[in-house]
């Protein structure tokens, strides 16, 4: 069942478009994360589904009721909506405890007293905080107060829980363990989830689907699978993942996705179109580092053998990392083994070969 929808939503700040008319829904129970850098409209989006701000243009709707109607002027207030939300500073009341801050939205919905010590206890037990109730948040660390701030977000049951980059706080190792504990969490109680980072890692690791933005627009979205494996942009390949990216001039293209290009002063290589292709002119070419082979392999579909010129090896632990050189353009290279310096070949699969028009 589908529970939340965007239709043409959009916030601008004068002549800055924030949010350029977006479409988007979000099923029941689905753990959707938006990805992308700095400044492509994250929280926006989130504020506006949480209604914190107002939006310029478009429509939400969650369970078929609208919260914001542009045609209508309909504007739900935050707590009209319900949302349980969570930012990156966790914003918990400094002189109060743990217990009070977890139970002051039952109070706000005026939960009668008996039921509000039980739900309370119940969530800090969820969120591993049960010895804690009586601290006070300046008597945790970072971890527990981000605990304490999700306790207070889920504690009242609400449909839809609107994620702001709340693990940004801690450090790398307590970040790892809270993000599957947040994930095992949203699963058990089948929790509507919105999550917003701009970290990669994490947007594939918890994700049923990711949203990847750029400047105020979806640019591609999917399982994590499909946008890591296929990638629809040059942007979602070296946001998602990391990617080499290389100019090209498309010679040819046939009616299954098989592109012949030319590098510019190099050889003639096929790659693959994801999307449709036609006539010629400039193109960009994606390349994952790890999909880059030094044994011949044998494809289903062609594959290219490209003389390179290797450069500085580092040693990455699991394998090393190269960089080569390919008529002038730079290229890195992910593998157990590292190229001898100097001249020699590669083997890349057309299929791994990803040509996009040049936008
Ligand atoms: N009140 C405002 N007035 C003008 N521009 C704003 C305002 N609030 C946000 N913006 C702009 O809107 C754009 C989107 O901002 P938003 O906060 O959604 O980014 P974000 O994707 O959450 O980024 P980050 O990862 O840095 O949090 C940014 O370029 C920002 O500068
Ligand atoms: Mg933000």
């Amino acid at each position: 069942m589908t529970d939340l929808v965007l239709t043409g939503l959009r916030k601008t700040y004068g002549d800055f478009v924030a949010l350029d008319s977006t479409d988007l829904t979000v099923e029941q129970g689905e753990f959707l994360t938006l990805l992308g850098p700095s400044g492509c409209g994250k929280s926006t989006t989130l504020a506006a589904i949480a209604g914190l701000d107002v939006p310029s243009g478009g429509r939400i709707t969650f369970q078929g009721r609208d919260l914001y109607n542009a045609e209508t002027g309909l504007c739900l207030p935050p707590e009209a909506r319900n949302f349980g939300v969570v930012f990156q500073s966790y914003a918990l009341w400094p002189h109060m405890t743990v217990e009070k801050n977890v139970s002051m939205p039952l109070e706000l919905r005026r939960v009668p007293a008996a039921e509000r010590r039980a739900r309370v206890a119940e969530t800090l037990e969820l969120v591993g905080l049960a010895a804690f109730a009586r601290r006070y948040p300046g008597e945790l660390s970072g971890g527990q107060q981000q605990r304490v701030a999700l306790a207070r977000a889920i504690v009242f049951k609400p449909p839809l829980l609107l994620l702001d980059e709340p693990l940004s706080n801690l450090d790398a190792q307590l970040r790892l363990q809270a993000r599957s504990w947040l994930k095992d969490i949203q699963r058990s109680l089948g929790l509507t989830t919105i999550y917003v980072t701009h970290d990669q890692e994490e947007a594939l690791a918890m994700s049923d689907r990711i949203v990847v933005m750029k400047q105020g627009r979806i640019v591609q979205m999917g399982r994590p699978e499909d946008i890591y494996g296929t990638p629809l942009h040059p942007f979602s390949a070296q946001f998602v993942g990391s990617a080499n990216l290389l100019e090209a001039e498309l010679l040819s293209v046939g009616d299954d996705g098989l592109a012949r290009v030319r590098l510019p002063n190099g050889p003639e290589i096929l790659g693959h179109a994801p999307l449709p292709l036609t006539g010629a002119g400039p193109v960009s070419l994606v390349l994952r580092p790890e999909r880059i082979g030094l044994a011949p392999v044998a494809g289903p579909g062609p594959v290219n053998e490209i003389i390179v010129q290797a450069g500085a090896v580092s040693y990455l632990g699991e394998g090393y990392e190269q960089v080569l050189d390919l008529a002038g353009q730079s290229l890195r290279r992910k593998g157990e083994r590292a190229m001898t310096e100097g001249p020699g070949r590669i083997q890349v699969a057309a299929a791994d070969l990803l040509v996009f028009r040049k936008d």
